[in-house]
C-alpha cells in the first residue's frame, strides 16, 4: 500500500505531480480562463471582505493565498482558527469566510465558520474531503482533489491547496476588482507546468545528500518573503513536526528585529527565493552568514547570484514567482523527510500529533 516507499510521507511527496494535475485539471480553459465548477465569473461579486480561517499547514496555504491576493490589489485577512474561534472578526453579508482545511474536520476551523455563518457571512470550504463536516456545513465547497493523505504531516495537500487557492484568487480578483489579475496568463501557465516542475525537483533528490549536516544542531531557521514567507513557516513546521528538532520560520525582514540574536555557526538557515525581491533576501543571507551560519538557499536554477552567495543550493525550475513557492516547499519537505529518516523518527505518526484535530 506504500507502493514500495518506506513511508507514506515519502509516497505522498512523490504523489504531488499527479495530485496537482487533478487540482488544476479542467479548471483552466483553452482560452486561458479560470473554470471553477460552482463558481463561474461573477460568483463573488459584492464580496468586499475576504477572511481565511485555518490551522497549521492549511494556515500557511491561506497565508500564501493572501499574498497572491495582495499582489493583485485585493486585501484579505488570515486568521489562525484557534484565535478566530474565540475572537471572531466582524463580518456581514458581504464577507466571504474561507475555511482552508484538508480534513474538513478541524474543530477550531469548524467553530470559526459556524460563528461566521451565524453572524451572516458567506462561508466557503476549501477541502480535500468531499463528505466532510466543513464541506457540508459551509455555503459552498471547493475541492482540492489531492486524494487520501495518510501521513500525519501534510505534504501533497499543501501543494494542492495552494494550486486551487491560486485559481480561487484569480476568480476573486476578477470579481472584486472588475478585471483579471494582470499576470493571470503567466500564473495559469505556471500552474499548468507545475506537475512537471515538481517531478523535476523530486527527481533531483538534492536534499538526500545534505541531511547529515542537520543533526545535533542548536536550531534551524527558515526565512523568506512574499509567498516565500509562508513557505518558510511551513518548512519550519514540517521540520519540527517530524525531526523533533528545533526549527522556526520568519519573514526575512523580521530577522534583525530579534531572531538574529539566536543565529550562530550552529544554526543553519534555509532561505527561500521565489524570483521576487530576491536581492533583499540575499542581503538577509549575508547578515546571517556574517554571524557564522551556513545557508541553504532554495531558488530558481536561473539565479546564479543566489547560487553563488549561499553555502548550499537546492535548485527549482525557473517559473512564475507564484508557483516557485510550491516548488521550494517540495525541496523543504524532502529536507525534513531525509533528516527525520536519518534520525530514525516516527515519520508517518510523529509523537503527540494526530492527523485531524477534532477537539478545540
Ligand atoms: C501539519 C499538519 C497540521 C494540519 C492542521 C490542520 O503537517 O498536518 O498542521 O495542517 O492540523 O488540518 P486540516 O487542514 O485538516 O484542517
Amino acid at each position: 500500500e506504500r507502493d514500495g516507499f518506506e513511508h507514506y510521507m515519502l509516497k505522498e511527496i512523490h504523489e504531488q505531480p499527479s495530485a496537482l494535475e487533478r487540482a488544476v485539471n479542467g479548471r483552466v480553459t483553452a482560452e486561458g480562463d479560470v473554470h471553477l465548477e460552482d463558481f463561474p465569473s461573477g460568483s463573488f461579486a459584492g464580496v468586499d471582505d475576504v477572511q481565511f480561517v485555518a490551522c497549521g499547514t492549511s494556515y500557511h496555504a491561506a497565508l500564501y493565498a493572501r499574498q497572491l491576493l495582495a499582489e493583485r490589489g485585493v486585501p484579505a485577512q488570515v486568521f489562525s482558527a484557534g484565535e478566530y474561534a474565540t475572537t471572531p472578526a466582524p463580518v456581514d453579508e458581504n464577507t466571504l469566510v474561507v475555511a482552508v482545511t484538508q480534513s474538513g474536520e478541524t474543530a477550531d476551523t469548524l467553530a470559526s465558520v459556524r460563528q461566521a455563518d451565524a453572524a451572516g457571512a458567506r462561508t466557503l470550504a476549501v477541502t480535500n474531503v468531499v463528505g466532510s463536516t466543513a464541506a457540508r456545513e459551509c455555503d459552498d465547497a471547493l475541492f482540492i482533489r489531492a486524494g487520501p493523505e495518510i501521513g500525519v504531516a501534510a505534504t501533497k495537500t499543501f501543494s494542492s491547496q495552494v494550486a486551487v487557492l491560486s485559481l480561487l484568487v484569480e476568480r476573486l480578483t476578477e470579481d472584486i476588482t472588475g478585471s483579471p489579475g494582470e499576470d493571470r496568463a503567466g500564473l495559469l501557465r505556471a500552474l499548468d507546468r507545475l506537475p512537471g516542475d515538481v517531478q523535476q525537483v523530486i527527481d533531483q533528490s538534492g536534499p538526500a545528500g545534505l541531511a547529515d549536516r542537520f543533526r545535533d544542531r542548536e536550531g534551524h531557521f527558515f526565512i523568506g518573503r512574499g509567498v516565500g514567507f509562508p513557505v518558510a513557516l511551513e518548512g519550519a513546521l514540517k521540520f519540527k513536526e517530524i525531526t523533533y528538532e528545533h526549527a522556526e520560520g520568519f519573514a526575512a525582514g523580521e530577522l534583525k528585529h530579534g531572531p538574529l540574536a539566536l543565529v550562530t555557526p550552529d544554526t543553519p538557515v534555509f532561505a527561500v527565493f521565489t524570483g521576487r525581491h530576491d536581492e533583499k533576501t540575499l542581503h538577509n543571507v549575508e547578515e546571517v552568514q556574517s554571524r557564522g551560519a551556513t545557508v541553504v538557499g532554495v531558488g530558481s536554477e536561473a539565479t546564479p547570484e543566489v547560487a553563488a552567495t549561499v553555502d548550499d543550493f537546492l535548485p527549482i525550475p525557473d517559473t512564475h514567482p507564484a508557483a516557485a513557492g510550491v516548488l521550494a516547499n517540495v525541496q523543504l519537505q524532502l529536507v525534513s523527510y531525509h533528516v527525520a529518516d536519518l534520525l530514525g523518527r516516527s515519520i508517518d505518526k510523529p509523537r503527540n500529533l494526530a492527523k485531524s484535530v477534532t477537539v478545540e
